[in-house]
C-alpha cells in the first residue's frame, strides 16, 4: 500500500520536506503558491479550458447534423478530404486535448508541489498505517483543490460528462442507413457494387486482370472497375469498403468446396477482403495451407474450403464472389455476393 506521508527510518512521520533529502536542494515555491492572484489566474485558465472543451463537443454535434457528408474540401498535401471528417476530427480532437491540457495545468500550478519519501514496508499494513493512509487520502483530496476550487470541479465534471457524447453519435451510424434511415445493417452490407459482367481490376492501379496474370499461389487485392466513378459520385469510401476483394489462385484439385457450384475460374477464387469478425481488411495468405489470417484478432479462414473459419473469434465464413471471364478473357464478377460482407454484429438481433 502506498503511504504518501514522509517517514524517517524509524517509522515515525516527519513533516513534509521543505528541504528534500532526496534531491539535496531547497524547495522552490511556485508563483501560485505565494501569490493568490496568480493562483486565481491559473484557476480561471483551467476552468476556461474545460469550458472550451464543452463548447467543442456542442460544435461536434452541430457539425454532425449540419454538414453534408458529400462535401469535400481541398487541403494541400492531403488532397480532397471530406469536410465532415475534418470538422468532427478537429472538434473531438481539440476537446480531448483541452481536457488533457487543463488537467496538466491544474497539476502543475495548483496541486501540491512537495517532495515526499515513500518507505517500503510489510505487504499487510498495520491498522494504524491504514488509518494514516485514509487520513492522507482525505488530506490529498483537500490539497488537490477538488474541494477548494469549485469552479474547476464543476467545469471538469461538465467536460467529462459531455465528452462521451460524440462516441454515441458515431455509434449511431452502425444502426442506420446514411441514405434512407430504413435499411437494417444486414441489408446495407448485403449489397455492393459488384454485378454480373463487372470487370475485376487491381486495387490502386485499376488494371483489368486476365486469368493468366495470376500464377498458382498468387494473391491480388482487387476492386470493381466502376469503383472510381462510384467513389467520385458518392464522395465517400463506402463502396470501396464493401466491394474490396482478394483474388487467389490454387490448383483446382485442391479446392475442397465452394459456396456454390463453379464459382471459381480455373482455380481462381475471389473472397471479400473484409474480416467477418469486426471488419479488418485481410491479405495475409499462406499458399501452402490456403489459410487467410486476419492480423487484428487472428481469425483464420480456409479459402480452399468455402472460406470457413478454422481459428479465431470470427463466427462466419468469408463471403465468396462468383467469377468468370468476359469475351476478351478478363476476369469478371458473375453476380454480387450472396451474403452480407464484413462484421456480423447485426446477427445478434
Ligand atoms: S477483425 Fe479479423 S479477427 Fe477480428
Amino acid at each position: 500500500m502506498s503511504d504518501l506521508t514522509p517517514h524517517d527510518d524509524h517509522g515515525s512521520a516527519p513533516a513534509r520536506l521543505g528541504h528534500s533529502p532526496v534531491a539535496d536542494s531547497p524547495h522552490t515555491l511556485r508563483v501560485a503558491d505565494t501569490d493568490p492572484k496568480a493562483a486565481k489566474r491559473a484557476e480561471r485558465q483551467v476552468a476556461s479550458m474545460f469550458l472550451l472543451s464543452m463548447v467543442l463537443v456542442v460544435a461536434f454535434i452541430v457539425c454532425y447534423w449540419t454538414i453534408d457528408k458529400s462535401t469535400n474540401i481541398y487541403i494541400p498535401v492531403f488532397g480532397e478530404v471530406g469536410l465532415m471528417t475534418i470538422a468532427l476530427g478537429l472538434t473531438s480532437g481539440l476537446s480531448i486535448l483541452l481536457i488533457g491540457t487543463a488537467a496538466i495545468q491544474w497539476a502543475k500550478k495548483l496541486m501540491p508541489d512537495v517532495e515526499v519519501v515513500q518507505q517500503r514496508h510489510e505487504m499487510v499494513s498495520p491498522e494504524d498505517a491504514t488509518a494514516e493512509a485514509v487520513a492522507n487520502y482525505e488530506r490529498g483530496k483537500e490539497e488537490s483543490g477538488f474541494v477548494r476550487f469549485p469552479i474547476i470541479r464543476r467545469t471538469l465534471i461538465g467536460a467529462m460528462a459531455l465528452f462521451p457524447i460524440p462516441l454515441v453519435f458515431l455509434l449511431r451510424d452502425l444502426w442506420q442507413s446514411p441514405v434512407s434511415g430504413t435499411l437494417t445493417p444486414a441489408e446495407i452490407l448485403s449489397t455492393t457494387i459488384w454485378k454480373k459482367g463487372e470487370r475485376i481490376v487491381v486495387d490502386a492501379t485499376y488494371q483489368p486482370i486476365k486469368a493468366a496474370d495470376l500464377p498458382i499461389g498468387g494473391l491480388v487485392s482487387a476492386v470493381p472497375a466502376s469503383l472510381p466513378e462510384v467513389q467520385e459520385a458518392e464522395g465517400n469510401l463506402n463502396a470501396r469498403g464493401k466491394a474490396a476483394i482478394i483474388l487467389i489462385r490454387m490448383d483446382p484439385a485442391e479446392i475442397v468446396s465452394q459456396q456454390g457450384d463453379g464459382w471459381d475460374y480455373q482455380g481462381i477464387l475471389a473472397y471479400s477482403k473484409i474480416c467477418t469478425h469486426v471488419g479488418c481488411p485481410i491479405a495475409l495468405y499462406e499458399q501452402r495451407t490456403h489459410h487467410l489470417l486476419c492480423p487484428c484478432h487472428q481469425s483464420t479462414f480456409d479459402l480452399a474450403n468455402s472460406g470457413n473459419v478454422v481459428f479465431g473469434p470470427a463466427a462466419r465464413n468469408m463471403p465468396q464472389l462468383p467469377i468468370g471471364v468476359d469475351s476478351e478473357g478478363y476476369l469478371i464478377a458473375m453476380d454480387d455476393f450472396s451474403e452480407p460482407i464484413g462484421p456480423s454484429f447485426w446477427e445478434r438481433g
